[in-house]
């Protein structure tokens, strides 16, 4: 299989992680944030950070937050130069394959208001789902949720 979704484990793995994330999400353009490697939620109790691989090579990442028959999707991104090529459609196939695998049955997300069109591509419908997580960065997001 050309793609595979595999959480984080290596140190090589974390570098690879960061690096699409501060390219993607964290760029100056976008948020006036620092991009904080040890975030404490990247290895908090049921958060799993993965890659997205391409023939073994990291084009894509995400994080999924397991909550018991729920989870949220977070910190989504394709690496500039692969973005638009059908990666996105797959990388979100293979997180509701892994949520369902793991019993999710609902997914949440905090949609950027450019990645809505994205998100709704993909079959995921607006939906308020905790108006207390749009605050800093996802201050503009719009909540979606997914049924699997
Ligand atoms: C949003 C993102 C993950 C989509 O990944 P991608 O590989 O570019 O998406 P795909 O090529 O698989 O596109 C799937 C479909 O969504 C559409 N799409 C992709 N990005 C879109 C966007 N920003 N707005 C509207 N539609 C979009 C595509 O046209 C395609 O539709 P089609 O099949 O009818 O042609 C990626 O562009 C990205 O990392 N963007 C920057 C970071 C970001 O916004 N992350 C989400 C934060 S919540």
């Amino acid at each position: 299989m050309p793609h595979e979704l595999r959480p984080v484990s290596s140190p090589e793995d974390w570098k690879r992680l960061h690096a699409i994330r501060r390219a993607v999400l964290f760029a100056p353009d976008r948020h006036a944030v620092d991009y904080d490697e040890n975030h404490p939620d990247d290895r908090a109790e049921g958060n799993i950070p993965f890659l997205l691989l391409l023939d073994g090579r990291a084009i894509g990442v995400v994080r999924i937050d397991f909550r018991g028959a729920t989870a949220v999707v977070r910190l989504v991104a394709i690496a500039e130069a692969e973005q638009r090529k059908g990666h996105g459609r797959t990388l979100d196939a293979l997180v509701a394959a892994e949520a369902r695998r793991r019993g999710v049955s609902s997914l949440r997300v905090n949609a950027a208001p450019d990645a809505v069109g994205y998100y709704e591509k993909a079959g995921w419908l607006p939906a308020s789902w905790d108006r207390s997580e749009l605050v800093g960065i996802a201050k503009d997001c719009v909540q979606m949720t997914k049924a699997l």
